[in-house]
């Protein structure tokens, strides 16, 4: 990693960071919206609509962050750039290929689990549409995060 750049640099940790906040909202919108559907909850403003907005909106900043990494960061583009699909080792294809791609797919579920709770009156259907693809965004975000180069 010989990029030095204080825009990269900083765009890295930002990234860094809000991946613990990011990971924590989602978990409590899944954990709440399993919880409310399962005891056939109300779908409160105050509360639900509250938690799945913000889990909603942290993933989009954590979205346009990553973008703007995979374009500053040397494992990102320029990764590809250097070395090819074919010459990245598994933990460079991680970074470059498999993060970003995976990331991007687990976005737009969230985003399709928030459409779709919009259209159902009924809270059991509101909370069912938050927990399988809140929860589905949530398991593929957690199967490609780099925990050897984030937590150590
Ligand atoms: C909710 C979604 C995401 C989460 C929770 C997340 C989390 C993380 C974490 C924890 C790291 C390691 C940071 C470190 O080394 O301290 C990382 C690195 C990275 N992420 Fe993400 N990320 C997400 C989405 C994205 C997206 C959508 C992209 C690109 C389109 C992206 C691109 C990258 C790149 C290129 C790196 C490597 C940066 C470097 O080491 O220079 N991420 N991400």
């Amino acid at each position: 990693m010989t990029e030095s750049g204080l825009g990269y640099q900083w765009i890295q940790s930002l990234h860094s960071y809000l991946a613990y906040v990011v990971l924590a909202i989602l978990f409590l919108a899944v954990a709440n919206a399993i919880m409310g559907w399962i005891n056939n909850k109300m779908f409160t403003m105050e509360k639900d609509l509250r938690i799945s907005l913000f889990a909603l909106i942290l993933s989009h900043i954590q979205l346009l962050v990553g973008l703007l990494l995979y374009f500053m960061s040397p494992s990102g583009l320029q990764a590809i750039q250097s070395f090819g699909m074919g010459g990245l080792n598994a933990p460079a294809r991680l970074l470059a290929v498999e993060h970003p791609f995976i990331n991007i797919i687990a976005i737009i579920l969230i985003t399709i689990g928030w459409s779709r709770h919009k259209k159902f009156m009924e809270g059991r259907k509101k909370f069912k549409s938050i927990t399988i693809f809140y929860g589905l965004g949530l398991v593929l975000i957690l199967s490609r995060i780099p925990w050897g180069q984030w937590i150590n």
